[in-house]
């Protein structure tokens, strides 16, 4: 395939990544099937966002991304090549292409080195090797992340600085090497909620700004028309619904979107941190998960005879939205 820019920058085929459990004193032998059959393209320039609960495997998916994960089955294209076919030298390659931002932004940061040498050393090992030209780069970077004046901040260790400007610094940091591709997963969910929507705004910015492609994971689907242009609504390891982001918040379709929705009008629970009470249950175990729709043991429409014995395709009950439910069966297979 050729890299043509109306090409997916990313195309993902029928991905499964599954880790083996050894038994371990009381614990039994097993398989989690973390991420089990998703298919998806990433045009270029876009911001999609993946929503859902935790433990659904959207770490996994990301790790996978990154190829910090190998697939268990499936594969990952990038730019019209096989991950699963790469070389170690072209794996090294493709990390320096993807900028990532993680959870816990101290955890993401070396606490004995400034934030100058932070920058400056993915650089060093990319082959940057005037120190000067390092150095500016590295204020640049901190100016466009708003950390300002910049010279005051590169002498700083992580310790010395907020929360927010430590997830600046990591955004900096994934920046610095000038990747088309951002993977962010939960970026603000360990910031306090003053700072989550300035966070959210400047990753917005700078995506626009650059045409970066950014995906970006996160629990949370009331901020996601902040920033996102299309949202796949990931369950138990799949895709269960996904459209662009007014489509989807304005016609959900699939009752666990609609869950999820519902759950952010409720003002109880808007004030809850996370969406983990909500909707009522939890997440199946993705080691034996249930047979049939994943969601059918705690989904209110669920029909009997149907949605517990077979497995939903992915339907398009309105054009260019899919929800894999049993509710569309009537409307074409989504393509
Ligand atoms: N390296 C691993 N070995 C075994 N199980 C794992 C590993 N990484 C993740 N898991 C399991 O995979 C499932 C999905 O986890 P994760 O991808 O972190 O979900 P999320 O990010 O949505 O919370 C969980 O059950 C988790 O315990
Ligand atoms: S397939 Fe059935 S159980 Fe699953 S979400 Fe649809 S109605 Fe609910
Ligand atoms: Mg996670």
């Amino acid at each position: 395939m050729k890299d043509t820019a109306t090409a997916p920058l990313m195309h993902v085929a029928g991905l499964r990544v599954h880790f083996t459990l050894r038994k371990w004193g009381f614990l039994r032998a097993g398989t989690v099937r973390a991420v089990d059959g998703v298919s998806f393209d990433l045009a270029r320039g876009e911001a999609v966002a993946i929503v859902g609960e935790s433990g659904c495997g959207k770490s996994t998916l990301a790790r996978t991304m990154l190829g910090l994960n190998r697939p268990s089955d499936g594969d990952i294209l990038f730019n019209g090549a096989s991950l699963g076919a790469s070389s170690g030298a072209d794996m090294q390659r493709y990390r320096a292409e993807i900028g990532f931002v993680q959870q816990d932004p101290y955890g993401a940061l070396p606490p004995f080195m400034t934030v100058e040498q932070l920058l400056a050393e993915p650089l060093r090992i990319h082959g940057v090797r005037d120190a000067a030209e390092r150095r500016r780069r590295a204020e640049a970077a901190l100016e466009e992340v708003r950390l300002t004046p910049a010279g005051d901040i590169l002498g700083k260790f992580p310790h010395m600085l907020s929360g927010g400007q430590q997830q600046r610094v990591v955004i900096a940091r994934a920046l610095i090497l000038e990747p088309a591709f951002i993977i962010a997963d939960e970026p603000v969910s360990m910031l306090d909620a003053s700072v989550r929507v300035e966070i959210l705004r400047l990753l917005k910015r700078i995506q626009a700004e650059r045409g970066l492609t950014l995906v970006f994971i996160t629990h949370d689907l009331s901020t996601v028309r902040h920033y996102a242009d299309r949202i796949f609504v990931m369950y138990a390891g799949r895709f269960v619904e996904t459209a662009h982001v007014e489509e989807l918040l304005d016609a959900p379709q699939h009752p666990y979107t609609r869950a999820l929705l519902a759950a952010l009008a409720d003002p109880d629970a808007a004030n809850a941190d996370t969406l983990r009470e909500v909707p009522a249950g939890e997440p199946p175990s993705l080691v034996n998960p249930p047979t049939g729709c994943r969601f059918h043991p705690r989904c209110p429409q669920a029909m009997a005879g149907l949605c517990d014995a077979e497995d939903p395709p992915e339907f398009a009950p309105r054009p260019g939205h899919m929800s894999a439910c049993w509710l569309h069966r009537d409307a074409p297979e989504a393509g």
